[in-house]
């Protein structure tokens, strides 16, 4: 267990697991290996925020740009996210975690859909520890929706444009109800946050590492909380 005071630690992580694929092919084996490999690093990193009572984890899955990829490679994503639930449901429970997801759920294939939504119900009494995924995910899409509801809002005459506000507009969007992360994590050497968490990203702190996500352990988990631990948080202050 880290010495970390609580007060140093993030309430909340949001990781960009990028490397799956560099993973595998330096193996000489199948991008798809290297997703699974990453799929079993998501257990690992939501033991290591159950072990270091980090209460939110944000994990982004699958962008809306990764519907881009070969149609084996989209396939093979889904069917590893729903494996995952089938295996790993009874353990989320057990330590009361809540699933929630972000992005277009709809666009998912029926088998994925139908197992999230399961969870998602199943879980929202949970509150201690939430687990969200980011799937068919884009930051910018997601501001563009909220800015529709509330315009919908504003003809149907509900509110007023004046009313819109910074709290009102964070409760349009997906992540309503969910704290800002304070900790953005990329892993495999890439320093960018390709359109994840764009609204929400504003004053998280950014913590980059070569480590490829299959490769993600405690010790680098560590790592990431001791440097956090030691950043200044001004939120604009002198
Ligand atoms: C980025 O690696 C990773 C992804 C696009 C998918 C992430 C998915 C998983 C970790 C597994 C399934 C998830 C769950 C929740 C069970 P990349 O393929 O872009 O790697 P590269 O940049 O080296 O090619």
């Amino acid at each position: 267990m880290t010495n970390i005071s609580s007060d140093k630690r993030p309430a909340h992580i949001a990781i960009i697991m990028d490397g799956n694929g560099r993973w595998a092919t330096s193996r000489g084996l199948p991008r798809t290996e290297g997703h699974k490999a990453g799929a079993d690093t998501v257990l690992r990193v939501l033991d290591y925020c159950l072990k270091y009572d980090i209460h939110y984890l944000t994990l982004y899955a699958f962008s809306t740009e990764n519907w881009k990829r070969s149609p084996t490679e989209v396939a093979a994503l889904m069917k590893l996210l729903s494996d995952f639930l089938d295996a790993q449901g009874a353990k989320l429970h057990q330590h009361k975690v809540r699933l929630c997801v972000i992005g277009d759920l709809e666009r998912l294939p029926a088998p994925a859909q139908t197992r999230l939504r399961k969870q998602i119900d199943e879980s929202a009494k949970y509150t201690d520890h939430v687990l969200t995924l980011a799937l068919s995910y884009g930051g910018r899409a997601e501001i563009v929706q909220a800015a529709q509801k509330l315009a919908a809002e504003v003809a149907a005459g509900t509110i007023r444009p004046q009313d819109i506000t910074e709290d009102s507009f964070a409760n349009h969007l997906q992540t309503a109800g969910i704290p800002d992360p304070d900790l953005i994590i990329r892993t495999a050497g890439e320093q960018r946050l390709s359109n994840f968490l764009l609204w929400q990203a504003s004053y998280a702190e950014f913590w980059f590492t070569p480590v490829l996500w299959p490769d993600f352990d405690e010790t680098t988990f560590q790592e990431a909380l001791e440097n956090f631990s030691q950043r200044q948080r001004r939120y604009g202050k002198a």
